[in-house]
């Protein structure tokens, strides 16, 4: 089977963009590969400096994913903290990467730009882990041997200089050393509409977190932007994002049914109580299943400490492989 990895940084709460844009396909993909999902944890350092909080975001993660249905025993599920390989593979990575590579990835170039524009000291509030991000990237991806890299596309260019990074040690020392891993991007991935109709992103402030209450999940679905068509006009189910998200959770059979009523003419506010009926249908069981995670994070612990078990035993030997190929080891 080939492998596919790839990494969450943990960064804020889990919403339903993430659960249809990333946590559903890559359970998805579970059942073709050999998986390997981490929680960037080192990542998510060189933007989040209250421990609370990048805490409880990684509890999140792991919590939630799990929740999702991702099966560790069928997954090695991890920290990418716990696999110290990962921090011995990126000093070696460093040695054959280009500064030039660097300069042109495009979270560090976004954040120079910002500076320049802003008519700042070019490098201010950039730091090293910004800058270096992608040779991190690279060394989670190389140490497992991944054939396919699933990201949003955002993540791309990234595998792109892992790719090259690994083209470089396997051109220096004439030998198959690393696998050259490739970026898969699902373009079929529903883009989730938010509640002010964007798309919905951390970013835009316009999130249905995955997790919250009954109460709250009502009260934000109750909050989603309409437009001032009366309740008896005839609506189109194609322009609307409550519809939008209703295709997301409904069957096929209450997909057309709701398109016949919103044609008849029915109210926003009887929408969104159908929208949120079949939501929480499904997401009850999800949200049961993290409050339990949540709960028990000794259990929690216990899972990843096993996903690190498994992880280390395929990294610490390419780390060896490395070594020996280097000259490090004598
Ligand atoms: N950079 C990725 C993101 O922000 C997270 C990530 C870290 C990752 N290491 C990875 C993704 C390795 C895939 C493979 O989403």
């Amino acid at each position: 089977m080939k492998i596919a990895l790839t990494g969450v940084k943990p960064t804020g709460i889990l919403h339903i963009g993430n659960y249809f844009g990333a946590i559903k396909p890559a359970i998805e993909l579970t059942k073709d590969y050999d998986t390997r999902y981490f929680i960037a944890d080192y990542h998510a350092l060189n933007i989040m400096k209250d421990p609370q909080a990048l805490r409880e975001s990684i509890r999140e993660i792991a919590a939630g994913w799990l929740a999702a249905g991702l099966d560790p025993e069928k997954v090695i599920f991890y920290r990418q903290s716990s696999v110290p390989e990962t921090f011995e593979l990126t000093t070696i990575l460093m040695a054959f990467t280009p500064k030039g590579l660097m300069n042109r990835a495009h979270a560090y170039k976004a954040a120079l730009d910002k500076n320049i524009e802003k008519n700042e000291d070019a490098d201010a509030g950039i730091n090293m882990g910004l800058f270096t991000y992608p040779v991190l990237m690279a060394a989670d991806i190389l140490l497992f041997d991944a054939d396919v890299v699933p990201v949003g596309r955002d993540q791309t260019q990234h595998v792109e200089m892992a790719a090259d990074i690994a083209g470089a040690i396997n051109y220096t020392y004439k030998k198959e050393l690393l696998k050259i891993p490739q970026a898969s991007v699902q373009d079929s991935v529903a883009v989730v509409p938010g509640l002010d109709g964007r798309k919905m992103s951390k970013s835009y402030g316009n999130t249905i977190p995955l997790f919250s209450s009954e109460k709250d999940l009502r009260k934000l679905i109750m909050r989603i932007v309409t437009n001032s068509q009366g309740v008896e006009e005839p609506k189109d189910p194609d322009s609307s994002q409550i519809f939008m998200i209703y295709k997301l959770f409904a069957t096929a059979e209450e997909q057309s049914a709701l398109r016949a009523r919103y044609r008849g003419g029915m109210g926003w506010g009887e929408a969104k109580e159908e929208l949120f009926r079949v939501v929480n249908r499904e997401l009850t069981p999800l949200r049961n299943r993290f409050n339990e995670f949540v709960a028990d994070p000794k259990k929690l612990d216990d899972i990843l400490s096993g996903g690190a078990q498994k992880a280390r035993a395929i990294a610490s030997k390419t780390v060896m492989r490395l070594r020996a190929a280097c000259g490090i080891q004598l």
